[in-house]
């Protein structure tokens, strides 16, 4: 390329990275826009930034260095402007939640462990909230029940437990996990007899849908979940479940793929690593020590716990029934459970095909891969359930236009959507609860197309709207923004209360 023409690719680029501003482009984007090929924008853009003019952020996304504080951009509304507004017009101050919050301190916590669930959020969080509210034989609903940690916790600090949940697997972590009953000799030999009909299988069945099943395991690892698979029990006794929760917990780790947390290639096979015969081996011998160790509790258990597979939206429970609820939220647009969980959907059965794959993605609480259909009724942002919302919305419209290309052009309406979606689970939670009663949820603030959406402080406005006041809100802890690493986002509680 000639001196001439680099210069101009030069100043073509840094025009186009300042109509894009705080969001950046990418080398594909840029050589797109400018009809240039990506050899040379990548060339230049390794000169600009040489010259410190140019910076890259996360995976391979240019912006010029002006952007790099996305506080520096005059129509950048800041965290600490919400939270002055939040606390002018609530009178509510934040204040700080110490102690665990994420599901990491589950992980070697006995029946917890059962399904490691990335999303979930911590026993000690569950217990300590109950504990604060304790109500004798009281009962606790969690919406969102994940993979059951509420509900576990709960039962066995002698609440009545109730649930719902639309991912199935998580619903059927939640079934296992709360059936205390379950007798840990009889899982065993259950366990045995699996395995040898999996041992006597000669040929493999037939592949889960997903068009991505022969890259995402070794032909080795394949075959044999292939055979364990189909030596599954196919009845709905407690031991049925057990081991197929077993089996969808050994499915991940035997694959190329990690969750960390959304699903990715990335696993290196290790020859050294245990077989899946080994790893549902040892899930069911951990299950087997559990509930031994569990068994010691037993005069203070609750009762059966109730975990409904169903759309928490569609949630109505008995009037004035419920003392306590305690949930965590998908965050604004922080992940697509369905895709996250596909395997899982796919192993077990669950989901058949990419149809039914796409219909459960339409009930979830919004997230960027809902189907577009979807957000249509949501594009104007002046009907959005909160008075700060058209603002926001705004902004997420207007930046997502001035960028051209980005993943999606309704960004807006999938945030629009995501409160609106809450808003029926606030009210089915609120006519539930008793007079005084609490809601504790646990959730999260997002940066969507370089703008920033203080999803806790809405979430409580929101609520406000449907019967509640606000009795806190607690910021819990720190975490890095998906999107730009740099930016730190905060996990908070917010304590509702039934006015
Ligand atoms: C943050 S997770 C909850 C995790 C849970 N606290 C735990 O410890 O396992 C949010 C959950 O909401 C579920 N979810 C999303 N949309 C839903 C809907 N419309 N109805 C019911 N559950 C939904 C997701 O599948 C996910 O399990």
């Amino acid at each position: 390329m000639a001196a001439g023409a680099r210069v101009d690719l030069s100043d073509a680029i840094r025009a186009a990275l300042t109509e894009t501003g705080a969001l950046g482009a990418t080398v594909r984007q840029l050589a797109s826009q400018l009809d240039d090929r990506p050899g040379h924008v990548e060339a230049v853009l390794a000169e600009l930034h040489d010259q410190g003019r140019v910076l890259r952020m996360g995976r391979g996304l240019w912006m010029l260095r002006d952007y790099e504080r996305l506080a520096e951009r005059p129509d950048f509304v800041d965290p600490e402007e919400f939270v002055e507004r939040f606390e002018h017009e609530s009178g509510v101050r934040l204040g700080r939640y110490t102690g665990p919050i994420t599901f990491r301190s589950n992980e070697r916590l006995p029946v917890h462990r059962w399904w490691p669930y990335v999303q979930g959020f911590s026993a000690d969080f569950v217990r300590g909230i109950l504990d604060t509210h304790a109500v004798d034989q009281g009962t606790v609903l969690d919406p969102f029940a994940g993979s059951g940690t509420t509900l576990v916790e709960a039962r066995r600090a002698g609440w009545r437990a109730w649930g719902t949940e639309l991912l199935a697997p998580a619903v059927l972590a939640a079934r296992v996990k709360t059936d205390f009953e379950l007798d840990p000799a009889s899982l065993a030999r259950a366990g045995d007899r699996m395995l040898r009909r999996a041992a006597r299988r000669t040929s493999s069945g037939a592949l889960p849908f997903l068009r991505e099943t022969r890259r995402q395991f070794s032909p080795r690892a394949l075959a044999e979940l292939l055979c364990l698979r189909d030596a599954l029990p196919v009845g709905d006794r407690p031991v049925d479940r057990a081991l197929r929760l077993a089996f969808g917990r050994v499915l991940i780790p035997a694959s190329r793929l990690h969750r960390s947390p959304c699903l990715g290639y990335g696993r290196r096979t290790d020859s050294a690593a245990p077989s899946p015969t080994e790893r549902f081996r040892a899930a069911v011998a951990e299950m087997g020590d559990d509930l031994r160790t569990l068994g010691s509790s037993r005069p203070g258990w609750g009762p059966r716990a109730r975990v409904a597979a169903r759309d928490a939206r569609d949630g109505r429970w008995p009037a004035d029934s419920v003392d306590l609820a305690i949930t965590s939220p998908p965050y604004v647009n922080g992940m697509d459970y369905v895709m996250n969980y596909k395997v899982d959907l796919a192993w077990l059965g669950y989901v058949r095909s990419y149809r039914e794959l796409a219909q459960l993605r339409a009930a979830e609480v919004a997230c960027d891969n809902l189907p577009r259909a979807e957000t249509a009724r949501y594009l104007d942002p002046a009907i959005a359930p909160d008075p700060w919302l058209p603002e926001i919305l705004e902004r997420i419209r207007d930046n997502v236009r001035r960028k051209g290309t980005y993943r999606r052009d309704d960004m807006h309406g999938i945030v629009h959507r995501y409160f609106a979606d809450l808003v029926p689970v606030l009210r089915g939670v609120r006519a539930a609860l008793g007079p005084g009663g609490r809601f504790v949820l646990v959730v999260g603030d997002s940066l969507i197309a370089g703008a920033y959406i203080p999803g806790d402080l809405l979430l409580a406005r929101v609520a406000t709207r449907q019967g509640f006041s606000i009795e806190s809100v607690e910021v819990a802890r720190s975490r890095r923004s998906g999107q730009r690493r740099s930016f730190a986002l905060r996990e908070t509680v917010v304590t509702l209360r039934r006015t």
